[in-house]
């Protein structure tokens, strides 16, 4: 009776008990039978962490274009496979459910197992690079400090903010490549679909960091290459129409190389029945994956995507103590802000900081 996925989709436990608490004039049988049905629920369910096994790979190909760097990684290790130095890695804070169980289970490895190489991908033609993205890419050149990044992009950027990346960050590669069009002969219309796509295919076949270009690096992933795999939660205070308690957010993915987890979200999308389903896919399912598979992914609940989208004036109105990020995720173009050199010199926000930190090598006000 109480073998229900239940820690997946939280809401349904929450409508039911105030659809049947609403109808109070049911009976006081009704509310104590709900109240029960849920007490069940809460203790029975999420207490399932066996490791499954993992599905066959026979799909992710990397594209014949990526195949050059593709080799040039092979030849150059860097440090995979080196003993991190202790001060590198510290063990980092465990994400519980609202059970109060662990969410993950994947214990850290005693070696680096993913390059530190950060990934971009840009799509589309005559498209301008904008003030924020040049944070962006100088962020995680200054900050995160990878030994090269990836620009994987079917057209340059234009404009004169992409001039200046390609004049200071002295670790950009471009990578032109063709981005996939369909996956499972189901065709990709949205960039940000084939975007989706394209990043698994990526990190499962070279490993390394991916960013989305409104993510802002604020300091060295170290921490994180010793997992297979790391997502970071998309952070809700509170159920979330449809989601649950969470969502991973895909703008950030930390991986190894073949790492398993992104094997099994890729098999996912053979379920994928249209192009509406590019949200289900690429923030929802990785969500219950972490759930079926704990032993395969570790999870940052805080340090990667928040302050989380309802609480875009931690960012844009307040002062967050962002100590612990790694990185801070902008959802720039749903805020209505429009920033540049000048009008951050004296913005007294967190974006404002960051941004200083970033353009003028300062957290404090410029003249
Ligand atoms: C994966 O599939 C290939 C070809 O279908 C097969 O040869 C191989 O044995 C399979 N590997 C595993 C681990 O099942
Ligand atoms: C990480 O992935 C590698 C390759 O798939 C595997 O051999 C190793 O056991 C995994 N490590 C952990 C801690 O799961
Ligand atoms: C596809 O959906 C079916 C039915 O919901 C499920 O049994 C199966 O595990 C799914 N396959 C994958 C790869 O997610
Ligand atoms: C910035 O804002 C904080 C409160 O958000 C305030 O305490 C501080 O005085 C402000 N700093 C300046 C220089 O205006
Ligand atoms: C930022 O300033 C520090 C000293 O305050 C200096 O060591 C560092 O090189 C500067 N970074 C850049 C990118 O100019």
């Amino acid at each position: 009776m109480c073998d229900f996925e239940i820690q997946v989709k939280p809401r349904i436990v929450l409508n039911i008990s105030i659809t049947l608490v609403d109808k109070r004039h049911l009976g006081v049988l009704t509310v104590i039978m709900s109240l029960m049905f849920i007490g069940c629920l809460i203790v029975e369910a999420p207490d399932k962490y066996t490791m499954k096994t993992v599905s066959n790979i026979t799909e992710i190909k990397v594209p014949p274009e990526t195949l050059g760097i593709y080799l040039e990684e092979q030849a150059n290790k860097r440090d995979i496979g080196k003993t991190p130095t202790k001060d590198h890695v510290k063990e980092p804070k465990k994400v519980f459910s609202i059970y109060g169980k662990p969410m993950s289970l994947l214990p850290p490895s005693k070696t680096y197992v993913v390059p530190n190489i950060v990934h971009y991908i840009w799509i589309g033609k005559n498209h301008n690079w904008k003030f924020y993205q040049l944070l962006s890419v100088l962020s995680t050149y200054y900050f995160v400090k990878p030994d090269v990044i990836y620009f994987h992009c079917d057209y340059e950027p234009i404009g004169k903010w992409w001039k200046v990346v390609k004049q200071k960050v002295k670790t950009l590669k471009i990578v032109r490549i063709n981005m996939p069009t369909s996956i499972f002969g189901r065709l990709l219309w949205q960039s940000s679909h084939r975007a989706d796509i394209y990043r698994i295919i990526l990190l499962y076949n070279l490993g390394g960091i991916y960013f989305d270009t409104d993510i802002l690096g604020l300091k060295s992933f170290n921490d994180l290459r010793v997992y297979n795999m790391t997502v970071g939660l998309e952070y809700h205070p509170g159920p979330v129409q449809g989601h649950g308690y969470g969502r991973v957010n895909n703008g950030i993915l930390v991986a190894a190389k073949g790492a398993d987890y992104l094997n099994v979200w890729w098999n996912t999308y053979k379920n994928m029945s249209s192009w509406t389903e590019h949200d289900r896919h690429c923030c929802i399912i990785p969500y219950t994956l972490i759930q079926q598979h704990p032993g395969l992914v570790h999870v940052e609940e805080k340090t990667l995507n928040y302050p989380s989208g309802p609480e875009y004036h931690l960012l844009y109105k307040e002062l967050y103590d962002y100590s612990k990020n790694y990185a801070m995720h902008l959802w720039y173009e749903n805020w209505k802000g429009k920033y540049n050199p000048d009008n951050i010199k004296k913005l007294n926000t967190t974006f404002g900081r960051v941004a200083r930190s970033i353009y003028y090598n300062t957290t404090d006000f410029v003249d």
